[in-house]
């Protein structure tokens, strides 16, 4: 998977690109992980790339010509998506991520001040995303977030052998609690059945957790979970909870 990401701010990527999960896939070539600096792209004689917005009102606009010439200087492969970071977009939810996983390259742009020309949106943007109900000082961390929840979904980035298919939001469930050495810290100790050996046990705690867990802090998910087909051995602990 490409990941091309059009920005005024390439630098604050270093650090996400070279560390921990994400750093090794790039290491191994599992995905690419490429800034293109707008500015680079400004035919303006000081580099400018936002103008005052037509209309009046507060805040500077991102101009079409920088955006459309960055985006046009990227050699497309099959199978690819433009994408505008915005609060204006639909939100990120597991769905779509797996969705955009099954892509070869993702185009991300990165909006600043109070936007980009509409025209830029019109013409080259294939889909617009929000990572939430609030708004950033810019597109980059929303970039970020989807870089890496989209990675996580591609074989051989995680590496465990469980497959993001089959956790937290996949399944409806949210995660039950986990625990490490030692047994007992400050007086908190861990739930005997995590020590007890009984893997089938075990499982069906955990399982029990999630439910709890879930129903409490997110009736939404429960709901949806409640509603899904279930298996009869499943059906039987679920039904303790309806
Ligand atoms: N840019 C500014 N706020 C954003 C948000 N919530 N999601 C995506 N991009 C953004």
């Amino acid at each position: 998977m490409k990941f091309r990401i059009l920005t005024l701010f390439p630098e604050q990527f270093i650090g996400f690109m070279e560390t921990s999960i994400i750093g090794k896939a790039v290491e191994k070539n599992v995905i690419a992980i490429d800034t293109i600096q707008i500015r680079d792209y400004s035919k303006d004689k000081h580099r400018k790339v936002d103008d005052y917005p037509f209309g009046g009102g507060a805040g500077m606009v991102m101009a079409v010509q920088p955006l459309r010439d960055a985006l046009k200087s990227i050699e497309r492969v099959q199978n690819s998506r433009v994408i505008y970071m915005s609060p204006r977009g639909a939100t990120l939810n597991h769905e779509k991520v797996v969705e955009l996983a099954k892509l070869d390259e993702l185009i991300l742009v990165c909006g600043h001040y109070e936007g980009v020309d509409q025209r830029f949106i019109d013409a080259y943007v294939d889909e617009e995303l929000s990572i939430g109900d609030y708004v950033l000082t810019g597109g980059e961390l929303a970039a970020m977030v989807v870089i890496d929840s989209v990675s996580r979904m591609i074989d051989s980035v995680l590496n465990n052998n469980t497959s993001a298919e089959e956790e937290s939001f996949a399944m409806d469930l949210l995660e039950y609690p986990q625990y490490t050495r030692p047994s007992e810290i400050d007086g908190a100790v861990v739930p005997e059945i995590l020590m007890s050996g009984n893997h089938g046990e075990i499982a069906k705690w955990r399982y029990e957790q999630s439910i709890l867990i879930t129903k409490t802090r997110r009736p939404d998910l429960f709901e949806k979970y409640k509603n899904k087909p279930h298996e009869k051995s499943v059906l039987k602990l679920l039904k303790k909870y309806l």
